[in-house]
């Protein structure tokens, strides 16, 4: 069997698998359920200062190809999670959990990054790229090189904990965002958030969403989030979470060689169910002793070096 922990940020990781931001992690029991069926760690949903309701429904659309969602970052706040969902999780912690937030002003990503940083994470993880949390030009934080810094020097300043940032695909260069986080001191970075998209009935003549656009997700997605971890490993060389359709151990290799040092995985768990995190583990080990990798260490961005 090869070695398949991986050190992510001083953290070290059984396998580097992890659960997506949004995707079951909701309780202290269904993050360790996920650990259960094979995660080597798992992220929060992304986690507001105050309670913040979602979108309405129909809020998601799957098909073959993809997944589309506008859930819209339902969550019951900082701290409901202070006080229920990181201490029965620390309790007995059977894997390192990252803690992801994300708030609407820069004065907001300061508090909640400090709140955060109480709950106890091993990382911290910033999502400045869901489509709908808007800055004053009506773009997320990450769409430009000025509001990615803004945002990641001032929680910089609110945490000595490893730190990463989310980006989003929906730029045309995320390089040059990712370079501009490292300049303010993030740790590393978690790619891909969703890519925006639609699907309109075209019985009903009108988007499918309620909320009528959202984000795709899925097997679509995977060459989008291969190219953004190939650009932003060779731009910074920081440790990545590569997520983004990865659906198989195959998959999970493929996104590494782009330098992704962790794997993501959300809609899998809807095309293979939870136990789909053991099975991509196994599909890595199998692969690995084919091709005669004894340790992942030796995989992560080579397909950037040559
Ligand atoms: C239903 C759903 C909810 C999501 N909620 C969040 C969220 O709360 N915070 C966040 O940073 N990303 C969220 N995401 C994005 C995922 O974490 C991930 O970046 C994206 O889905 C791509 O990975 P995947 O193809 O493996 O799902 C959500 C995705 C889905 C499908």
């Amino acid at each position: 069997m090869a070695n398949l922990s991986v050190t992510f940020c001083g953290v070290t990781f059984e396998n580097p698998t992890v659960l997506a931001s949004g995707i079951l992690g909701v309780t202290a029991s269904s993050l360790k359920n996920v650990v259960r069926n094979g995660a080597g760690g798992v992220t929060t949903k992304s986690i507001w200062l105050e309670e913040h309701p979602g979108h309405k429904n129909p809020t998601m659309i799957g098909t073959e190809h993809f997944f589309l969602n506008a859930v819209g970052l339902s969550d019951g706040g900082i701290k409901k999670a202070k006080e229920e969902t990181f201490p029965e999780y620390l309790a007995d912690k059977p894997a390192p959990i990252i803690g992801n937030v994300i708030a609407k002003s820069l004065s907001d990503f300061e508090k909640i990054v400090a709140e955060m940083d109480a709950c106890g994470p091993d990382i911290i993880e910033v999502n400045i790229s869901c489509p709908n949390v808007d800055d004053k030009y009506g773009k997320p934080f990450s769409c430009s090189v000025g509001g990615a810094s803004d945002v990641t020097r001032i929680v910089r300043s609110a945490t000595k904990k490893p730190l990463i940032i989310k980006l989003t695909p929906n730029v045309p260069n995320i390089a040059e965002i990712a370079e501009a986080c490292a300049k303010e001191g993030a740790d590393g970075f978690c790619l891909i958030n969703t890519v925006a998209g639609m699907v309109i009935d075209t019985k009903l003549r009108m988007p499918v969403l309620t909320n009528k656009s959202g984000g795709v997700s899925g097997p679509a997605i995977k060459p989008v989030a291969v190219k953004a971890t190939y650009d932003v490993f060779k731009a910074t060389g920081l440790p990545i979470i590569g997520t983004g359709g990865i659906m198989t151990g195959e998959d999970a290799i493929e996104i590494m060689m782009a330098g992704a040092r962790l794997v993501g995985m959300g809609t899998m768990v809807y095309y293979r169910d939870v136990a789909g995190f053991a099975e991509v583990v196994k599909e890595m080990d199998i692969w690995c002793e084919k091709n005669g990798v004894k340790n992942l260490e030796e995989i992560i961005g080579v397909a950037v070096k040559k």
